[in-house]
């Protein structure tokens, strides 16, 4: 029976569409269980499962060769898994970058395959074929070398300042126009072969521009958004290759990476347009910039006094921020906030969407540490309760504590929600001196006469106020 169900034409085929779509459906149930990180593990699963069916599946069903399938998975896996193994949470955001550079790549190599590969189609079908190519090159060029500068951003191999060439917008225009006439070309020529060439060089010219143009601290914006270019480079690569479980793949990463990408805009309170024209957020830690300078004194306060208010709380809320990734105090705090619940003091977290500098940055940070997730909360469920709060203690954040976005229409960031830990009895800010966060903005909070100042190392004070807390309880 088993033979059967391979060796005729039709069941296989039956087979193959059933495999795809059972894949599909794991990979929707993923992107579900993403979304939360108490199914996250769960839905990391779903998406081996999906991905283990679909690899059978296709090898089974699609590949006739399966030499060259051996000789090509086996060192990739073994690199993929070293890779990945490897990397550390803070260089995440380079490694997804560098796997989109390959998709890119793939979907320009698939498009010149198709291209060259020998077919009998001709009328509508061989004009839509055509335009699956060029558009596959397309994408999948831009993707290849944005993804590689993003990279090289991203790993200081390249500076992070944005490039601001004189009439870039022209320019990307021009280079588009250049590259639609270059389609009409290669759609009304026998030998298109060299219109899609040149098509590829400009799309990597603009693959390059677009990304070079970005300054570093936008760069999770855009490897989000290449992250659904290379979607829709695969899901091009589908329609060239009759895969429609590549298809439908290619469709879910583009538009979760569009998505994405709008949720974290929204969260910045920035225009999508605005971040892919560039230029804002160079390597953070700027000088202020314009908007109304705060006015009071800064109330410095040292680890004992911190500690005492801690101890002396009956609710605390926790806000971490990019500063807290940077010092990898994430640890140490997770051990403070045992410690003061054993006191039968609430701890509890507030995070704001765009924390740090990757989406979900903070949570898994907080996941690593095995903070309970019960207790880390989003933005939107915890800012009501910072008037009952006796404690908000902020950990490395600043733009995302910053009271202006909400009092001061002239600043850069208004406009963008923020945590109202200025609400709470007392702030207390920890960071390394007055410098600004990400956005370069002036941070009034840390005027307020009931804030207060521990300047220096999130780690080094973190660790301080553990050591005291396990002191005092001798
Ligand atoms: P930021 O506003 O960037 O501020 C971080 C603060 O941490 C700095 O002011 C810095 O002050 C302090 N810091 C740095 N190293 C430290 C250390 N070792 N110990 C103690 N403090 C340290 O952080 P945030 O509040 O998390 O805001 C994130 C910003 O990034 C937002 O503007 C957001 O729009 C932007 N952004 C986020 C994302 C995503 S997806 N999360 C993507 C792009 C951009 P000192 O130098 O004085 O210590």
């Amino acid at each position: 029976m088993f033979n059967d169900l391979f060796s005729n034409p039709d069941s296989a085929r039956n087979l193959l569409v059933v495999s795809y779509i059972v894949a599909s459906a794991f990979f929707i149930l993923s992107l579900s269980g993403l979304s939360n990180p108490e199914t996250s593990r769960r839905g990391n699963l779903f998406g081996i499962i999906g991905m283990s069916i679909a690899f059978v599946a296709t090898a089974v069903f699609r590949v006739n060769d399966y030499g060259i399938l051996i000789a090509v998975i086996i060192p990739a896996v073994i690199i993929g898994a070293v890779l990945a193994a490897r990397v550390a949470m803070t260089s995440m955001p380079e490694l997804v970058a560098i796997l989109h550079s390959f998709v890119g790549v793939a979907a320009v190599l698939v498009g010149y395959g198709s291209y060259l590969q020998p077919n009998k189609l001709a009328g509508a079908e061989k004009s839509i074929h055509e335009i699956e190519v060029f558009v596959g090159v397309f994408i999948g060029a831009i993707t290849f070398t944005g993804s590689i500068v993003a990279f090289g951003k991203l790993r200081a191999l390249i500076s992070s300042k944005p490039l601001m060439l004189p009439g870039r917008h022209l320019l990307n225009l021009v280079m588009m126009l250049v590259c639609i006439g270059l389609g009409y070309q290669f759609m009304n020529n026998p030998n298109g072969l060299t219109p899609l060439l040149i098509m590829t060089a400009i799309a990597g010219v603009i693959g390059v521009h677009l990304v070079a143009a970005i300054g570093g601290g936008d760069m999770p914006v855009v490897v989000s958004m290449l992250n659904s270019y290379s979607g829709w480079a695969a899901a091009a690569a589908g329609f060239m290759l009759s895969n429609d479980l590549l298809i439908v793949t290619g469709a879910l990463v583009g538009s979760s990476g569009a998505i994405l990408s709008a949720i974290m805009c929204k969260a910045m309170n920035r225009s999508f347009i605005s971040v892919i024209a560039g230029g804002f957020g160079t390597t953070g830690g700027t000088a202020p910039a314009e908007g109304t300078q705060p006015e009071g004194e800064v109330t410095p306060i040292s680890v004992e006094e911190t500690v005492h208010l801690l101890t002396e709380a009956r609710h605390v809320i926790i806000v971490p921020g990019y500063g807290m990734a940077v010092a990898q105090a994430q640890h140490a705090v997770a051990e403070i906030t045992k410690l003061l619940r054993k006191r039968g003091i609430e701890v509890r977290f507030g995070i704001h969407p765009v924390a740090g500098r990757l989406p979900g940055h903070m949570n898994v940070l907080l996941a690593e540490a095995k903070v309970p997730y019960d207790i880390v909360l989003e933005m939107d469920e915890i800012n009501e309760d910072f008037p009952e709060t006796d404690v908000a203690l902020i950990i490395g954040a600043n733009d995302t504590v910053n009271p202006a976005a909400l009092d001061d229409p002239n600043s850069p960031i208004a406009g963008m929600p923020v945590l109202e830990v200025w609400k709470a009895q007392f702030s207390i800010v920890m960071k390394r001196g007055m410098a600004s966060g990400y956005a370069g903005v002036e941070n009034p909070l840390f005027f307020k006469e009931n804030n207060r100042m521990l300047f220096g190392d999130a780690k080094k004070n973190v660790d301080a106020i553990l050591a005291q807390l396990i002191d005092s309880k001798k």
